[in-house]
């Protein structure tokens, strides 16, 4: 019954997913050998800004027709392209390769003719512009489609493009269509983490996401010029908060960040500062463990109030004083109610740092979990093992023991 529910299910979705994408731009591309090696429907809406005149710009919708011609896509053994071209001298260009068992999408770019003057009127320049977006599409099982009905928005330069509704297969085999798909994180219902602690580490990202992944910063501070560093970190900081109703996030750019602090023997603080974000942490030690025990946040946003939050009451991030703490994963960390932290590839070392390295690392809960569920499972069954085979020797005794009196 429940094979037939999901497999039900499925097809339902499959016939929901085709009749709702039928509105977008289908085509086809086949091979030197005539056979289907690349598939695509979807929908792509893009946002171009143009000059007009002195200081002056004007900004237009352009919808990828259905109408559109293939010419100049091709398909290898390893690499692909699809380049859709339309209208007077437009073209969106999707560069395609594979690995052993993955595709992905390298680039896109898409080009467009300022010298079109019914999509772009008065426009100052008359040449062709180009932009490229680069890895958008990752890890696409070979011989699945890739799906994906949220919309993925990317800004380069003055173009904002917004794709969604995809279907997408390169590399098909055999000339037919794949009906496994594999689908965009955007598109999975977010997992529910239980709020046992205020620390949470999830496998896919869960936040915004239209926002990239945000830069690994390296940042450190010492107690005078001529030392060598006394604290040691290194992270990607999204932060999450909430203006009135609006969820909003927003990155730290580490190569805009200034950073400051101070070391003490048993307290230590990191502070970061950029246009838009300002953020101190505060670490403890007891002379055995540090912590991270506050943090002082205030993000300015392009409008509004500022947003401050400020928790002084917390323990995260603990390891022996001499070591380091890591968390490769994303971590969620709820400062308040109204801000939230998102750290990547974590490592912070706030006390005692030799010359300039870190030390050894104490890794977080989740990512020794992975390690440890196996162990526990391995240690069970031994045990179970030894259990059967103590029950066997002692039995084999038993009837030993019993000829013998005979
Ligand atoms: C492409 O290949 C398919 C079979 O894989 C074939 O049915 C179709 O006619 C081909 N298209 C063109 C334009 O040759
Ligand atoms: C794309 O553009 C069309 C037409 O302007 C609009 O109806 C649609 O809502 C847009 N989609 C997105 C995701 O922006
Ligand atoms: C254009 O903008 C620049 C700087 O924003 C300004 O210096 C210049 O006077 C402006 N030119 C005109 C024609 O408004
Ligand atoms: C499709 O595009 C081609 C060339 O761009 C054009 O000749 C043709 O009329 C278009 N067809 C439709 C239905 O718009
Ligand atoms: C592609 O693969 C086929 C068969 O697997 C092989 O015959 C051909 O030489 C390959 N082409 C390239 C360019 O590697
Ligand atoms: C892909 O497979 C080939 C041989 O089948 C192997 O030599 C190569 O290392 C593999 N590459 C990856 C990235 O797994
Ligand atoms: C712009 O288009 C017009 C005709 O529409 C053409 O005569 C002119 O050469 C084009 N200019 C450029 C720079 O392509
Ligand atoms: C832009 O072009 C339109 C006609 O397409 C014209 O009515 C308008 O005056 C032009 N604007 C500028 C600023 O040149
Ligand atoms: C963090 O806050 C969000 C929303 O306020 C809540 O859904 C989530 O359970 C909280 N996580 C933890 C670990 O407390
Ligand atoms: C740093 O070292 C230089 C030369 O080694 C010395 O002149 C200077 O006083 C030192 N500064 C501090 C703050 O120790
Ligand atoms: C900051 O880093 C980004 C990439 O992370 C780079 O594109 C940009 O040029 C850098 N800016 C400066 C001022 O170094
Ligand atoms: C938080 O930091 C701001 C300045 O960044 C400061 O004015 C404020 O007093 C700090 N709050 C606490 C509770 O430390």
């Amino acid at each position: 019954i429940i094979w037939c529910i999901i497999v039900g299910k499925k097809w339902l979705l499959i016939f929901i997913s085709e009749l709702h994408l039928s509105h977008g731009t289908e085509v086809s591309v086949n091979n030197t050998e005539n056979k289907l090696c690349l598939y695509a429907n979807l929908m792509v809406n893009f946002s171009v800004a143009y000059e007009v005149g002195v200081n002056k710009s004007e900004t237009v919708i352009l919808v990828l027709p259905e109408n559109v011609t293939t010419e100049g896509s091709a398909c290898d053994n390893t690499t692909s392209t699809l380049k859709l071209s339309f209208g007077d001298g437009h073209s969106w260009t999707v560069d395609f390769t594979k690995n052993n068992k993955t595709y992905q999408v390298d680039t896109i770019v898409f080009s467009y003719n300022l010298n079109d003057s019914s999509v772009f009127p008065n426009s100052t320049s008359k040449e062709t512009k180009s932009v490229t977006v680069k890895s958008i599409i990752t890890n696409v099982s070979v011989d699945t489609y890739y799906s994906c009905k949220s919309a993925d928005v990317r800004t380069v330069e003055s173009v904002i493009q917004t794709l969604y509704d995809v279907a997408l297969q390169a590399f098909v085999i055999n000339g037919s269509k794949s009906d496994t798909d594999t689908i965009c994180s955007a598109d999975m219902p977010s997992t529910t983490v239980a709020p046992t602690t205020t620390v949470t580490t999830t496998a896919a990202p869960t936040s915004t996401p239209t926002l990239p992944t945000p830069t690994t910063g390296k940042y450190s501070i010492a107690t005078d010029v001529n030392s060598t560093a006394c604290l040691m970190a290194t992270f990607g900081l999204q932060i999450g908060y909430k203006q009135g109703d609006k969820e909003e996030t927003i990155n730290l750019v580490p190569n805009m960040t200034e950073v400051g602090g101070a070391c003490r023997s048993n307290s230590s603080d990191l502070k970061l500062t950029s246009d838009t974000i300002t953020i101190m942490f505060t670490f403890s030690n007891d002379g055995k463990k540090f912590q991270l025990h506050a943090l002082n946040v205030t993000v300015i946003p392009a409008t509004g109030a500022p947003v401050v939050a400020v928790n002084t009451n917390m323990s995260i991030w603990a390891a022996a004083v001499g070591s380091s703490y890591m968390c490769n994963k994303e971590q969620t960390l709820n400062v308040t109610d109204t801000l939230t932290l998102y750290t990547f590839e974590l490592r912070v070392q706030p006390f005692e740092v030799n010359k300039g390295e870190f030390a050894t690392a104490h890794e977080c809960s989740l990512d020794d979990t992975s390690i440890l569920i196996p162990i526990i499972v391995g240690a069970a069954l031994a045990g179970l093992i030894l259990i059967v085979v103590i029950a066997y020797v002692i039995g084999r005794r038993k009837t030993y023991v019993g000829y013998q009196t005979l």
